[in-house]
């Protein structure tokens, strides 16, 4: 028999898509997915050369469970030029992705009961992991009429005697949604008097458009920095979510406590990928090659929103980062049984996979990711268009 544990773990909702909208082109048919977590780009052929360098020198043995030495100098370096927030590089450990990471954080950080306060519409993975290690999520809801943009007096209201975090993504999947510093500044300073943790989920900051600024949540100051795990990944900044490279800076009895349970469970991050992670961040080229991803996602963004208004009866709010919008089909998802059913109603008949909002805890929206060639997104979106209007 399976474990208590895992009986009602559900699969990632995305990945199911995903694979699902695969699954139909193996079969020859023309399928536009708009369920990719991932950009198109390809990981700069430098960041490869370094890897390949790393396996011809034979870096291909165990690594500090950690991760090198010189990486996570790389990374403090990276946390002080880009975000002005000093970290030493013994308070950085290096994992399988922010998913791992994450993972390891809430293993580090709750016992049994113990509550996580999660803005719904989330990320589908924090529930999951937190239920997983015995945690409750406490799920405060954001509103598309603010934008998806949380308050602090919203997040008071949810706190309890068991209350041990609150995750922050920002810029947020599946809102594309970007935080004002004041945000960040009131609901820091309520976790900083009632003696909450902060989890800050920073892997879109590469994503921010419209000349608006990201700020790192443990940048606001030192009293914030110490109760703060700022995470992030190589993943989606350089195209890189196979690489499996992700990291979090946090408290230094944290961080030991999160290295020895790498290396009870993970060991190390391939040691040869470690390298290639280590040129993104040291490598000149890189600020170019982000610059170019995230013009080109600014202008699908736009073109994206522009389509999606001119459909009858969905809004869409215009988001500030990541490279998904989350449009309201709830009057066409009401018509049909939910969006899970109009998720599954456009990839059947419309040859088009989104993922459908519930599974972030948002019903009647679905996501889209404009992370695909502009050619693709436009018969996307005019295929999502014509199966509307044919809905019955
Ligand atoms: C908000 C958020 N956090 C973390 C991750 C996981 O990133 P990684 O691939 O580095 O594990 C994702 C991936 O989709 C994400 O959307």
């Amino acid at each position: 028999m399976l474990s208590r544990r895992v009986s009602r773990l559900k699969p990632s909702a995305t990945l199911t898509i995903t694979a699902k909208a695969k699954e139909l082109r193996r079969r020859g048919e023309d399928v536009v997915s708009f369920g990719a977590g991932e950009p198109d780009f390809d990981t700069p052929e430098f960041v490869k050369e370094a890897c390949f360098r790393a396996l011809r020198e034979g870096k291909t043995k165990y690594a500090p469970s950690a991760g090198i030495p010189e990486l996570r100098e790389a990374i403090a370096e990276k946390l002080l030029r880009e975000n002005g927030v000093a970290y030493d590089p013994s308070e950085i450990v290096v994992s399988a992705g922010a998913k791992m990471v994450l993972f390891l954080i809430f293993m580090a950080l709750l016992d049994e009961g113990d509550e996580v306060i999660l803005l719904s519409p989330y990320w589908v993975t924090y529930p999951e992991q937190i239920r997983l290690l015995g945690g409750v999520p406490v799920v405060v809801p954001l509103s598309e009429e603010e934008g998806f943009v949380p308050s602090a007096e919203r997040i008071a209201e949810r706190f309890s005697e068991r209350t041990k975090a609150v995750i922050l993504n920002s810029p947020n999947n599946p809102t594309g949604a970007l935080y004002p510093k004041k945000v960040l500044a009131e609901i820091a300073q309520l976790c900083l008097e009632r003696g909450v943790f902060l989890i800050s989920d920073e892997c879109y900051e590469a994503f921010v458009y419209d000349g608006e600024e990201f700020v790192s949540v443990a940048s606001l100051s030192e009293d914030v920095r110490r109760i703060t795990f700022t995470v992030n990944a190589f993943s989606k900044t350089f195209a890189m979510t196979g690489w499996r490279v992700g990291y979090v800076a946090c408290p230094p009895e944290f961080a030991r406590v999160i290295a020895d349970l790498n290396s009870q469970t993970v060991s190390n991050v391939t040691t040869f990928a470690q390298f290639g992670a280590l040129e993104a961040l040291r490598n000149p080229e890189s600020a170019r090659y982000v610059e170019a991803m995230r013009e080109e996602f600014r202008r699908r963004r736009d073109r994206a929103c522009e389509l999606i208004e001119e459909i009858p009866g969905v809004s869409v709010h215009r988001p500030k980062g990541a490279f998904y919008l989350f449009p309201n089909f709830s009057t066409y998802a009401s018509k049909i049984g939910g969006d899970v059913r109009l998720a599954q109603e456009l990839l059947e008949k419309g040859k088009v996979a989104c993922v459908p909002g519930s599974p972030f805890g948002a019903e009647g929206y679905l996501r889209i990711s404009y992370a695909l060639d502009r050619e693709s997104l436009e018969k996307g979106i005019e295929r999502i268009r014509s199966t509307l209007e044919k809905l019955d």
